[in-house]
């Protein structure tokens, strides 16, 4: 089973994936977390360089096959041995990211990062989505009060981080029955428990 969250910056993915992720690891599930970008040691490194505010001439198009190299080599090392294995993958983010971000976002052709997407992946698709819904503005804000870190795709103007919401409504849209939407701008123990109710409900798996 492999399950990817999705949402605006400062939805509160991060601890939530940790609340599942010690949920099902409590039903003796064998379970492995993971983020994007990132997740291995060469994605941590291709992640530094997405990250880094100092990149203000980053090319769309290199943005994007950064991101689509970092998640080849996770797919590769870390997502498709763990699903071999018979587990459950939980991914802080995944190729959904890109269709937001850098096609609705930037302005990237949407069938071109789906045919490098697949390259990429090799056609590996998220078995469920759970989108983690929160106004940009609401998000960014919580982000900088939290003094979590602020990185170069925190820093685009706010319309751009709405069309990127904008993005995620048309994905939903296009395949419901792959994702569940959550709204996300409520307290933390709420958000949890409605992801753990649409996960019984989807997956019967807790
Ligand atoms: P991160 O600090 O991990 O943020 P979050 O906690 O919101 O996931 O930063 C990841 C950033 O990278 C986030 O702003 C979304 C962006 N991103 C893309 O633009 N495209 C992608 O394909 C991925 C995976 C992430």
């Amino acid at each position: 089973m492999f399950i990817t969250f999705e949402g605006p910056d400062g939805s509160g993915k991060t601890t939530q994936i940790s609340l599942l992720a010690d949920l099902l690891a409590g039903r003796g599930y064998n379970v492995l977390k993971l983020r994007e970008p990132g997740g291995t040691a060469i994605g941590n490194q291709i992640r530094q360089v997405l990250h880094d505010l100092d990149n203000v001439e980053m090319d769309a198009r290199a943005e994007f096959l950064l991101y689509s190299a970092s998640r080849a080599q996770l797919v590769a090392e870390r997502i498709r041995p763990h699903l071999a294995a018979g587990g459950i993958v939980l991914c802080d983010r995944f190729a959904d990211s890109s269709l937001a971000y850098q096609g609705y976002g930037r302005g990237l052709d949407l069938n071109t990062i789906r045919q490098i997407t697949q390259f990429a992946t090799g056609g590996l698709k998220p078995d469920l989505t759970l989108y983690l819904d929160i106004d940009p503005l609401r998000g960014l804000t919580r982000r900088s009060a939290n003094g979590e870190e602020w990185n170069r795709m925190d820093a685009p103007p706010l319309e751009f981080h709405q069309r990127v919401r904008d993005g995620y409504y048309s994905l939903i849209a296009a395949e419901p029955a792959r994702w569940i939407k959550i709204d996300a701008d409520q307290p933390v123990e709420d958000v949890h428990a409605a992801i753990a109710s649409a996960i019984e409900r989807r997956l019967h798996l807790v």
